[in-house]
């Protein structure tokens, strides 16, 4: 089964506030890209890799997945205004035989073999998508442009979801084609045609890196691994 990986990192990264992209935001002296680059690169599971790079970023990347050894990428694509516009302008450089898709984020640095398991295998089981939740903890209210709640969530039918999210291929080509730019996610637009996307189990270490914060806790975490 060929497995493509598509790496969207183009994002400009205004929440975190540095003066390159986010992708490119220092992780323990390392572009953030790195991280999760070197373990797509690692992983059994995954044949090839397309990074979408934030726009004149495209050359930077390739250069980046070089000095890393990142031999499986196979492309460096210029993202769009949106994650969306991203995510298909990566999906349009994935060979037609690929089997499978996997979308990931590379401001999810820690992505994981175990987690990458966890969404491909259901791929093979009937389901055209997989993607990894965690329970909310939280009591999730809608709430009205005045500040009064419209309604209570049940808890326990909610996941905050993550990425790598996996898909069958031919189910995510068709998916990103139609009007793809506002989505939230890729398994949305899967969603939305009627697919039928398993959610299995995330991690916390799959925290999205939006501010300095979290920068900092993502690297807590790596200090820790190799203390
Ligand atoms: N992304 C992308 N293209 C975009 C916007 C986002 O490829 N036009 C990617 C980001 O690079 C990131 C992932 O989608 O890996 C999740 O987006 P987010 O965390 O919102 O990153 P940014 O959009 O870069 O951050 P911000 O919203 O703070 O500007
Ligand atoms: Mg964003």
């Amino acid at each position: 089964m060929s497995v493509w990986a598509v790496l969207a990192a183009a994002g400009r990264g205004e929440r975190l506030g540095t003066e390159r992209p986010k992708a490119f935001a220092a992780l323990r002296g390392r572009p953030l890209l790195a991280e999760s680059l070197e373990r797509l690169e690692a992983s059994g599971w995954v044949e090839s890799i397309v990074v979408v790079a934030p726009p004149g970023w495209e050359e930077p990347v390739i250069l980046l997945a070089e000095e890393l050894g990142c031999g499986k990428v196979v492309a460096s694509v210029a993202g769009g205004d949106t994650r969306g516009e991203s995510v298909r302008a990566g999906v349009g450089e994935v060979d037609d035989d690929a089997a499978v898709i996997l979308v990931h984020d590379a401001a999810r640095p820690l992505v994981s073999d175990e987690v990458l398991e966890r969404v491909i295998t259901p791929l093979s089981q009937g389901w055209d998508g997989a993607v990894p939740g965690l329970p909310v903890v939280d009591t999730v209210k809608r709430v009205a442009a005045d500040g009064a709640i419209v309604e209570t969530l049940a808890r326990g039918e909610l996941k905050a979801v993550q990425t790598p999210q996996g898909f069958v291929a031919s189910v995510l080509r068709e998916a990103v084609g139609g009007d793809a730019a506002a989505a939230p996610d890729c398994a949305s637009l899967v969603e939305a045609r009627g697919g039928r996307v398993l959610v299995v189990d995330g991690d916390p270490r799959l925290l999205k890196v939006t501010t300095a914060e979290d920068l900092a806790l993502v690297e807590s975490w790596l200090a820790g691994d190799s203390a």
